[in-house]
């Protein structure tokens, strides 16, 4: 979501629909060392999708997202002359800044995400100096997999590995959602950024986003991803996200009056909210219902992955989808078809729509061994309904961010 401006200037710099270039191990730095005459290093940051537990993560709630193999790249040497100069493969457009005279507004293009992060940076007391950037980016833009948290957790650890301090990586997660609400200006809970950071190959990580404590969640081995893409992206994405979040504040507001220890839909139950259902608005209910049934199931779903009780997990995915649908109002006639699509299909757990909504991806877990039969089935249906060519990726948990050359199977 909110990445339209990331997916314009991708359009722009290979004048096409977005397409998913992996990178070869080496391609950057040789790339890099063409264009500045200096080996980089270089630092990687995935994208990520959501198992369970949407719309919970401004609500102090449960999520519990994985990384994917999917990355933004950012090379890195340092530069003399005390300027910031920014270049990707993946999106159109070079760029200039003075480190010591950042801009102190966005600009409306993909540096944003660079510029918010190098701000944070220097207020956390990391000393900025000159340097050039190298970025490409494997992540799908605008199909919620967080193309933009991967930018920015890629770009802080480059940015920070030329000042000889090391901020805590809870630290980087923060900060990268404060570049993205304050400089980028959407409201983003803190769920991709830090999945971003802490992502693990085969596993999901429950993220408590109150205190940003972390639990690693196991993924069966025999047990894929397959994400599919609506290709739809709703242009209203950013002001119906934070119409989302007011209308959750708005209810924490009335409840906190009839109990005062609520400090967020986090703290309430499904029976205080039964309660007080004629105090609130119907929409202000309905929004509130999501969000406290939806902490339940992802906490539910990490017991039942434990247990191995798979076919429980699909029943609160599916849930999870219709309750985005009916009562949080974020799906979209599209991802409700590709949801559906799935469904009978041979090796099929679960499926739901993932990310913030309104367009973008669906993830379903399916037995390995069904998993190409399945995105190839999936994609005909959902095209014979809607007549959209997906795109669908069969993957799994991969490994957060870190230095390039620590993660030798790029
Ligand atoms: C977007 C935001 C996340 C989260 C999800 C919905 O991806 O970036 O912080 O709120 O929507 O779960």
């Amino acid at each position: 979501m909110l990445a339209d401006t990331l997916e314009s200037a991708q359009r722009h710099a290979i004048g096409s629909a977005p397409q998913v270039k992996k990178l070869k191990a080496n391609e950057l730095p040789q790339v890099f060392e063409r264009e500045f005459h200096a080996h980089p290093k270089v630092f990687r940051a995935p994208g990520r999708v959501n198992l369970i537990g949407e719309h919970t993560d401004y609500n102090d709630g449960f999520v519990l997202p994985s990384a994917i193999g999917f990355y933004a790249h950012v090379a890195i040497a340092p530069r003399s002359g005390g300027k910031l100069f920014l270049k990707s493969t993946a999106y159109e457009g070079q760029f200039e800044f003075d480190v010591s005279r950042l801009p102190e507004k966005k600009q409306d293009a993909w540096s944003d995400y660079v510029l918010g992060v190098a701000h944070q940076l220097k207020r956390a007391g990391v000393a900025l100096s000159g340097a050039n950037l190298l970025l490409h980016s494997e992540v799908p833009v605008g199909s919620g997999l967080s193309s933009s948290a991967a930018l920015e957790v890629a770009s802080a650890l480059a940015l920070q590995s030329l000042s000889g301090k090391t901020l805590p990586l809870k630290q980087i997660a923060k900060l990268c959602q404060s570049a993205e609400n304050e400089f980028v200006g959407a409201h983003v809970g803190i769920m991709d950024q830090f999945v971003s950071c802490f992502g693990k190959e085969g596993h999901a990580v429950l993220i408590d986003c109150r205190s940003l404590d972390f639990k690693l969640v196991p993924i069966p081995s025999d047990v894929d991803f397959v994400i599919c893409n609506t290709m739809v992206k709703h242009e209203l994405s950013g002001g119906e996200y934070n119409e989302r979040r007011a209308q959750c504040e708005e209810g924490v507001r009335t409840l906190s009056k009839f109990y005062p220890g609520i400090k967020a839909l986090r703290d309430v139950s499904v029976e205080q909210l039964t309660e007080h259902e004629s105090d609130l608005p119907a929409i202000v209910y309905r929004r509130c219902k999501h969000v406290v049934q939806e902490n339940a199931r992802t906490l539910e779903a990490v017991k039942c992955f434990a247990s191995g009780d798979l076919a429980r997990v699909g029943q609160l995915m599916r849930a999870s989808h219709e309750s985005l649908r009916d009562l949080y109002e974020v799906s979209c006639a599209e991802l409700d078809i590709m949801v559906e699509a799935a469904q009978g299909l041979p090796g099929f757990i679960g499926g739901r729509m993932t990310g913030g909504g309104f367009g973008g991806c669906t993830i379903n877990l399916v037995g390995h061994s069904n998993s190409q039969a399945f995105a190839k089935e999936v994609a005909a249906r959902y095209k014979a309904r809607t007549g959209i060519s997906p795109d669908v990726f069969v993957c799994s948990a991969a490994n957060g961010a870190g230095l390039e050359a620590e993660h030798a199977a790029v």
